[in-house]
């Protein structure tokens, strides 16, 4: 049998890259497109047909279309940090938005049957419930949350009218890398707690914990930390249910366990067996105490689970690190 075409969109970055490898392993044709604005061509394998370009540019995306016959798109280019999202607001909505809008617009129009686009967990609003289904309040607190959320809804419309069947996952916190030590997490700046943990023990300087006094049982914000290879298992089940004909859904991708910075911290010391210095500082605005998956659905109905924990994370990110 032929083996199906997916156009990797954001598959120089973190995550994207490891998803290039995942869809090679089981059996797909894979093509990145990606402006290289944050990820690095080194990360996409070699022999894996890499097209430079812009979301925001239909003119590349009609010739990237017309040069394959793509059969699903796996969406993950973007901009990704909050904070940088409230200061330039209009950049994530032109990246994330009008970007993902002329990738849909290239993707109808060659008749793509499948997208599975990158949401996020941020598109949830404060909760009283430390465990977030995927039938929580949706209110993100900052222009990155709102630009997912508006997309979830804009690929749901275009599928009403256009027949394309979608799977919206909301990760996590992505964190680990490859098992090969072939691809990892490569942010400059980086904004995500294992990494920068991870470089501060390098470099040996403190690492800056932003609250002590949350209403958690050490004070430090609680948060549900997924090895990237999972998350990757969880878009291939995705992928293949609406290749098997499942209807399009919305999933939380988590491991359904939180941990919180200081639990961090401390598997960070047993894995490098260095002492990690600790520099508490201010709570930042609108960082949640707790913000753990409730990942019942996904296990219910794509029969996917999470199964890496947190030792495992950070010994593949560690590995990573020194690499
Ligand atoms: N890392 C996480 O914990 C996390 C959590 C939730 C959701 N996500 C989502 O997952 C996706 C991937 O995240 P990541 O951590 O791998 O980020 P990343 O920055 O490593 O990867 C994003 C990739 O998209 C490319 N890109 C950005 N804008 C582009 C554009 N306009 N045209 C073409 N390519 C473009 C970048 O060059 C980069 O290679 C993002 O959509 C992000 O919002 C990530």
């Amino acid at each position: 049998m032929k083996s199906k075409i997916v156009l990797v969109t954001g598959g120089a970055g973190y995550i994207g890259s490891h998803m290039v490898r995942a869809l090679s392993g089981a059996g797909y044709r894979v093509v990145v497109f990606d402006n290289l604005s944050t990820g690095h061509r080194q990360l996409v394998p070699r022999g894996v047909p890499f097209h430079k370009g812009d979301i925001r540019n239909p003119k590349a995306l009609a010739a990237v279309f017309a040069a394959y016959k793509i059969d699903a798109v796996v969406h993950f280019a973007g901009l990704i940090a909050v904070g940088e999202s409230v200061v330039q607001p209009l950049s994530y909505y032109d990246n994330n938005v009008a970007g993902s809008l002329r990738l849909l617009e290239a993707g109808v129009a060659a008749k793509v049957k499948c997208f599975v686009f990158s949401s996020t967990a941020a598109v949830y609003g404060p909760s009283r419930t430390p465990r977030f289904s995927e039938n929580a309040v949706l209110a993100p607190g900052n222009p990155y949350g709102a630009s997912k959320l508006m997309l979830e809804r804009i690929i749901a419309d275009t599928a009403l009218s256009t027949g394309l069947r979608f799977m919206l996952l909301r990760y996590f916190n992505a964190s680990g890398a490859s098992a090969d030590g072939s691809t990892g997490e490569w942010h400059e700046p980086e904004t995500h707690l294992i990494p920068n943990i991870l470089r501060a023990v390098r470099n040996d300087t403190p690492i800056k914990v932003f609250g002590d006094d949350y209403p958690t049982k050490d004070g430090t914000c609680i948060r549900d930390y997924i090895h990237v290879e999972d998350l990757c298992a969880g878009h291939l089940a995705a992928l293949k249910a609406l290749e098997a004909g499942s209807s399009s859904g919305v999933f939380n991708l988590g491991t359904g366990r939180g941990h919180s910075v200081l639990d961090v911290i401390r598997a960070v010391e047993a894995v490098t067996g260095k002492k990690v210095t600790v520099s508490v500082k201010p709570r930042r605005p609108g960082d949640a105490a707790c913000l753990v998956a409730d990942p019942t659905r996904a296990r219910k109905v794509l029969g996917w689970k999470a199964c890496r924990g947190l030792t495992e994370i950070v010994r593949s990110a560690w590995a990573w690190e020194l690499s």
